[in-house]
């Protein structure tokens, strides 16, 4: 089954060709065009300029992709389309897309929950990806099964959300916790911000914290023996703030201790997503953990993460480092498992849309 992606839910307008069969996928093409350097120049994300990016990309995005997987637009079996949550202008753009496509071409149309999308990243498996983008040498498809055993604790963990899920089965997900105020990327955006680092922060941060001093600082860990799986990042943010504006006020905000707080940020973050993880993973017996989402592209809580479920004998996934952050390939992967093809007529953007069959225990 030959299944083209559209992902435009925020400010990456992406399209994949995915090919899927036995449960197993291969990832023909991946095209992503961000217009992240824009929104660096305003601190952030401005909705109506994201909206009018995606308008100018949208077309040539899938025209590249489809001629990189050398596939038709009459050949594909499916368009599996992000419906929300997002930018509702964003959003829009690859909604009217596909359902022109799917109209023109008599192609059906398998909406995905945006959130939903990044989980299934772990099962593009790294192997099995080739020409991801023009870096990647154009190799001989290779397909590995994913080997991903349920139940399955899965976080997403990006700008917008940090929310902890178990997964029993496909399409299954139980929502068992999530912020109670920032998200884990919003949080390093924010504290990149305090530090002078452009947005998005996480990567920044994460390259600065290489030259930071482990001892110097260490922030709080809030909720992190809350006995829930919520989380709160919102205090990390004032408690570098108050550091921040001390340290200025006697003139050492040098680089080394811009490198030492940076450190110390990620630190409280990674330590208190493990917690929590592996928590959940022993509260509900889980074989297999999945992390997803841009904030999941950070070595370091790929590495404490994978250490923690090797002694807590679980499986641990993570998608690869380009696939964590907004693409249209983990949105053709999770169509491909819950393949429920709808009318170009039934499909609406939702920019509110949650994980809405798992209500909260
Ligand atoms: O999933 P994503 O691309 O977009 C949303 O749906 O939000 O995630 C973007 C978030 C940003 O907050 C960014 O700072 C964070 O992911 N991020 C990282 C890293 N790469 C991206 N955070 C920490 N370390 C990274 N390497
Ligand atoms: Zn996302």
């Amino acid at each position: 089954m030959i299944i083209l992606g559209i992902e435009t839910s925020c400010d990456e307008t992406s399209a994949a060709v995915i090919e899927g069969s036995n449960n197993k996928i291969v990832l023909r093409s991946n095209i992503i065009s961000s217009s992240f350097l824009m929104h660096a120049k305003s601190g952030g994300i401005i909705p109506e300029n994201a909206a009018r990016e995606q308008i100018k990309f949208i077309l040539p995005v899938i025209q590249e992709t489809l001629d990189l997987a050398k596939v038709d637009l009459s050949e594909i079996d499916a368009i599996a389309l992000t419906y929300g949550p997002g930018l509702i202008g964003s959003l829009l753009v690859g909604v009217e897309t596909a359902k022109t496509i799917s109209f023109v071409f008599n192609k059906p149309i398998v909406p995905v929950n945006h959130m939903v999308g990044h989980i299934y990243a772990n099962w593009l498996v790294a192997d099995s990806i080739w020409q991801v983008d023009e870096k990647t040498p154009r190799t001989t498809p290779h397909v590995l099964p994913a080997n991903i055993d349920f139940p399955a604790i899965a976080l997403v963990v990006s700008g917008g959300h940090t929310d902890l899920l178990l997964m029993k089965k496909h399409g299954d997900f139980q929502l068992l916790g999530g912020t109670r105020d920032d998200a884990a990327g919003e949080a390093f955006d924010k504290t990149a911000r305090l530090l002078g680092f452009p947005y998005p922060g996480g990567p920044a941060i994460e390259e600065s914290a290489k030259k930071g001093s482990p001892e110097r600082f260490r922030f709080p860990r809030p909720l992190v023996g809350s006995g829930d799986f919520d989380f709160s990042f919102s205090g990390l943010k004032t408690a570098i703030l108050r550091e921040v504006n001390d340290l200025k006020n006697i003139k050492k905000l040098d680089n080394q201790t811009i490198s030492d707080l940076a450190l110390a940020t990620q630190e409280a973050i990674v330590d208190v997503i493990v917690k929590k993880i592996s928590k959940a993973a022993e509260k509900y017996n889980a074989k297999s953990i999945l992390i997803s989402g841009g904030v999941a592209a950070n070595q370091s809580l790929r590495e404490e993460l994978k250490v923690k479920s090797e002694k807590l004998e679980v499986k641990f996934f993570a998608p690869a480092k380009n696939l964590c952050t907004d693409n249209a390939a983990m949105i053709a992967s999770a169509a491909y498992f819950n393949y429920k093809p709808v009318s170009w007529k039934e499909v609406t953007a939702d920019p509110e849309l949650y994980f809405a069959e798992s209500p909260k225990q």
